[in-house]
């Protein structure tokens, strides 16, 4: 294995993101430091992660001893001070600008001060983020895909303030990761959340007028015309806890483009927490992790 673009990686939010980031920078060779403020979370991360590598020993893409090298490579950490000797720290925590902003003013307390900081967020600006920072030139935009292993893309996206060789090096490290990256400028929903704004839009809309249900445009959409998902399965597996807020973040940071405009679908189900697979039940009801299509 040749050595990676960062020795030291430090992912702040063990979420469905953060885990999925820690297993893919641990397998390009890094040692990875997983922080998250609520312990349970945290240690249900690092199990998940070292039973992607148990399964991929059963299904021989990794030799034991690969398995367990990988596991002495992933540290759960339980403050952020832990990730004081990271070389780069990428931040997957809750999309929230003021929550993002505090926690970046206090890293820069922390990590050296060349060590390159990076958000995952989906949907913030990357400039407004970086105004919490004394040095924003080190900061840039990380934008992985749900979920991490299998989504090979990464937006690496420049705010106004970043230097130049920041996006280079997060570049090179996502291909360290096997990953293909794609940079792209800091504008609301970067390039996939913007231009697949109309795919998920579009398809709540046609529900909503009663075109068609949403099984049924899944079902087109994915064998007819050849999308991997249809967008209410794509829904569901994202989550509408995560996709409401970005389709009303982008809706806002475009001053309410009614191309943009969510659906009041989405709203409702949020509000009840009809969110999708992660609660049993979204679009579709999810028996044993499958989803029950409707008759
Ligand atoms: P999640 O809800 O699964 O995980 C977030 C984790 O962050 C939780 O474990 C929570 O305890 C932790 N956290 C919250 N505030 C924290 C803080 N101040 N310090 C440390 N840990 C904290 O969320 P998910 O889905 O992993 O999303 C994380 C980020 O990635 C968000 O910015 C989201 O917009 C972005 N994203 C999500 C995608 C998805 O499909 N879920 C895709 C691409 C980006």
């Amino acid at each position: 294995m040749t050595t990676p673009t960062y020795l030291n990686v430090g992912i702040v939010g063990a979420g469905v993101m953060g885990r999925g980031i820690a297993q893919v920078a641990a397998q390009a060779g890094s040692r990875v430091f997983l922080y998250d403020t609520n312990a349970e979370n945290l240690s249900v991360a690092r199990a998940a992660v070292l039973d992607q590598w148990r399964r991929m020993v059963e299904k021989e893409r990794l030799t034991p001893a690969e398995a367990e090298s990988l596991a002495t490579r992933l540290m759960a950490c339980e403050t952020l001070e832990a990730l004081r000797d990271c070389d780069l720290v990428i931040e997957a925590i809750v999309e929230r600008l003021d929550v993002k902003c505090e926690l970046f003013a206090t890293l820069e307390g922390i990590v050296a001060a060349d060590a390159t900081l990076a958000t995952n967020t989906s949907s913030l600006s990357v400039t407004a983020i970086a105004a919490s920072l004394r040095h924003p030139g080190r900061f840039a935009g990380y934008h992985f895909f749900n979920p991490v292993p299998l989504m090979r893309v990464v937006e690496v996206v420049a705010g106004l303030r970043s230097d130049e060789a920041t996006c280079r090096k997060l570049t090179q490290y996502a291909r360290d990761m096997g990953h293909r990256p794609v940079r792209a400028q800091d504008t609301p929903g970067f390039i996939v959340n913007h231009a697949g704004r109309g795919y998920i839009t579009e398809g709540l809309r046609v529900v909503s007028e009663g075109v068609a249900d949403f099984a049924t445009v899944d079902r087109i959409l994915r064998d007819q015309v050849g999308f991997k998902l249809g967008p209410f399965e794509l829904l569901d597996l994202t989550g509408l806890d995560v996709s409401q807020p970005v389709m009303e973040s982008i809706y806002h940071q475009y001053y309410e483009e009614p191309r943009f405009r969510p659906s009041v679908i989405g709203a409702q189900r949020l509000a009840g927490k009809v969110l999708g697979r992660k609660t049993g039940v979204g679009f579709y009801r999810y028996e044993g992790g499958k989803p029950v299509v409707p008759d």
